[in-house]
């Protein structure tokens, strides 16, 4: 059996409990996404609790080529806030434990989704669509046990527990961002505190003077940043760590999970937050108008499917191409100001650019001909104005109603008997 192994108190019991219940040999695959982990550690973990065999794969690079950037170019962002960091790595993930499984001859995959989460189904329906063949574990969602009888099953065993299991927390990062749940979280009521946050400053205690970034876009993907050529792992790199200085990125709300559960999700996504806002700004100066409002609903349909596990749906790729076809154009530089927890685009340009001063401008005489308005604004606005004038005429013609008499007596009845 090929399990995704994080290294977490969930995990590592899972490779002796899975030993104790099936007769079966734990193969461990920790998938590298950014999460900075260390890798050898969890791999010395993994033999330390059972496993026959670990693999370390690092995605990083695969992770922002197939996973964040079409996620750019959709200006992903679920119920309008959340970058879809942990969706994203799901599909992928699950893609080397396929990978892993086909290669060791695996019969089952196992990992540590619960039954309350998204995770459960990105894993679940990716493998089921990779390789309907394997068996599908889920542990956690089978035993329903709490964290605490999970540390005791860990000291039954005589496992060591990581060192992490009394985190109050529960947290799941990337180069795309870093999710952080439970705890005082649960209550929606309290506000974050500034211990769970890692990777952005507190926007009070960032820098007093604003800093701008630049980035530049290639076929709606990043491509340099600040001027500088930079391979797509190491620009993300470098935009978490500048954003987060300035506090950008910092995130809470109520998400809607695919199982009907309202949670309280607080992330941290400084480059997230600055790349889709700068992609989505670019695009208003290149694509026309009818290609922006289309492009919202086609946006939204994607980012659905990546958040609700439905990677491998076909709907996915035809959205793509659609998306894939408007990028060709979206080239261009874009010029953000950070400071103290918001972020501002304040300069763009493009030589695909649709922005015209010549037509604009309301001070010279420019090519657009405002005779042209007046007729233009006729016909834009008959459909209304004919329904209004109806409407004018059918209220005038209608009598003045007066109410109706209803007799004494029984309006004092009515009032006794409340
Ligand atoms: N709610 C997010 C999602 O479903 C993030 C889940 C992250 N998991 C965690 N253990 N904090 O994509």
């Amino acid at each position: 059996m090929v399990l995704a192994y994080s290294g977490g108190l969930d995990t590592s019991v899972m490779v002796k409990w899975i030993q104790e219940k099936y007769p079966a040999n734990v193969i461990t695959v920790t998938v590298d996404v950014g999460q900075l982990d260390d890798l050898e550690e969890i791999e010395e973990k993994a033999k330390a609790v059972g496993a026959v065999k670990h693999y370390s794969i690092d995605a990083k690079k695969e992770f922002v080529t197939d996973y964040v950037f079409p996620a750019i170019k959709a200006n992903a962002l679920y119920e309008g806030k959340y970058p879809l960091s942990s969706a994203l790595s799901r599909p992928l993930i699950v893609s080397k434990l396929v990978e892993v499984a086909k290669k060791e001859g695996a019969s089952a995959v196992a990992h540590g989704c619960t039954g309350r989460g998204n995770d459960q189904v990105r894993f679940d329906v990716t493998i089921k669509s990779l390789a309907p063949d394997l068996k599908i574990i889920a542990p956690v969602r089978e035993w329903g046990l709490t964290r605490e009888e999970e540390i005791k099953f860990a000291e039954a065993k005589g496992l060591s527990i990581p060192c992490s299991a009394n985190s109050t927390y529960s947290i799941d990062q990337n180069l795309w961002g870093r999710a952080i749940e439970c705890g005082p979280l649960d209550d929606p009521n309290n506000e974050p505190p500034e211990e769970i946050f890692e990777w952005t400053a507190s926007p009070e205690k960032a820098p007093d003077t604003p800093e701008y970034v630049s980035i530049k876009f290639e076929d709606g993907v990043p491509c340099a940043l600040n001027g500088e050529d930079l391979d797509p792992v190491t620009l993300i790199e470098e935009l978490n760590k500048i954003a987060g200085k300035h506090g950008v990125g910092r995130i809470d709300h109520i998400e809607d999970r695919l199982v009907g559960i309202k949670s309280r999700e607080v992330y941290e996504c400084p480059a997230a937050t600055v790349l889709l806002e700068a992609h989505k700004d670019l695009e208003k100066m290149v694509l026309t108008r009818h290609e922006v409002l289309f492009k919202q609903q086609i946006d939204a349909q994607w980012t659905f499917l990546a958040y609700a596990g439905l990677w491998t749906e076909p709907l996915k790729d035809a959205l793509e191409a659609f998306i894939n076809k408007t990028q060709e154009r979206v080239n261009g530089e874009v010029h953000v100001k950070l400071y103290k927890g918001g972020l501002r685009v304040v300069r763009r340009s493009s030589k695909l650019s649709l922005y015209n001063q010549n037509l604009v401008n309301y001070n010279i005489k420019t090519s657009f001909n405002q005779s042209h308005a007046e007729g233009f604004v006729e016909l834009w606005g008959l459909p209304t104005t004919v329904f209004n004038a109806l409407k004018n005429k059918v209220m005038l013609a209608e009598e003045p109603k007066t109410p109706p008499k209803i007799p004494k007596t029984l309006a004092i009845r009515k009032r006794k008997s409340c």
